[in-house]
């Protein structure tokens, strides 16, 4: 695959949307094709499922339902979006991909890494992310924000410790692969944050002419 695979991750309302288009933007006007997505989602049907997994319900999902939910829709997103694009040479800009599961549905919801590594290797084989921005802020900040969008999804109404587990798991995740992984704080004002992107287009620029 000669594209790009880029994710966007951190805890809720850290900018990541916001940050993505900025960045689509930045790339578009270097004359790049991008492919902007979003987890879980990114096609019809896996839409569909993003539907079950974030609107509260009555019966309480198991936790691996809501696993093999994750990852039921990242097959369809991977087969009919993902892995197209970056045949075709494009950056593909992924709101969220299996970061997040090892984030909520292991730290958070208490799955073990190994149970959610088999699952990785069964849908993606070798396939990762080439770079994964990381959006960090204490979690009181992004939770405001998030709040001030209006009604709270499934993930939105869980507890303190649930997002501190979250936000942990994202850096740990960071320290141990820096090649990979980019750290970004979140809770600057969206000019500082996005000044930093910045500085990162040339290198993205790089890799994909390179
Ligand atoms: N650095 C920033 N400072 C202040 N407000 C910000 C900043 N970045 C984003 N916002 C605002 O915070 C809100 C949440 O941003 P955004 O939707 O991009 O976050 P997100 O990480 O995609 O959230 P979610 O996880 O809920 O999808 C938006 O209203 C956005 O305009
Ligand atoms: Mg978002």
């Amino acid at each position: 695959m000669s594209g790009l695979f880029l994710t966007l991750e951190g805890p809720e309302g850290a900018g990541k949307s916001t940050n993505r288009d900025y960045l689509a933007r930045q790339l578009e006007a270097a004359g790049l094709t991008v492919c902007l997505t979003r987890e879980p989602g990114g096609t019809p049907l896996a839409e569909r499922i993003r539907e079950l997994l974030l609107n509260p319900s009555a019966e309480p999902m198991a936790v691996d339902t809501e696993l093999l939910l994750v990852f039921a829709a990242r097959a369809q997103h991977l087969a009919s979006v993902i892995k197209p694009a970056l045949a075709r040479g494009e950056i593909v800009l992924c709101d969220r991909f299996t970061d997040a599961t090892y984030a909520y549905q292991g730290a958070g919801r208490g799955l073990s890494q190994e149970r959610i590594a088999t699952l990785e290797q069964f849908v993606q084989g070798t396939l990762r992310p080439d770079i994964t921005l990381i959006f960090d802020l204490p979690i009181e900040i992004g939770l405001a924000r998030a709040a001030a969008r209006g009604r709270l999804d499934r993930f939105e109404q869980e507890g303190h410790a649930f997002f501190e587990a979250v936000r942990q798991c994202y850096l740990a995740r960071a320290r141990a692969d820096t090649a990979r992984y980019c750290v970004i704080d979140a809770a600057r004002p969206l000019s500082d944050v996005q000044q930093h992107i910045d500085t990162l287009v040339p290198s993205l620029l790089e890799r994909l002419r390179g």
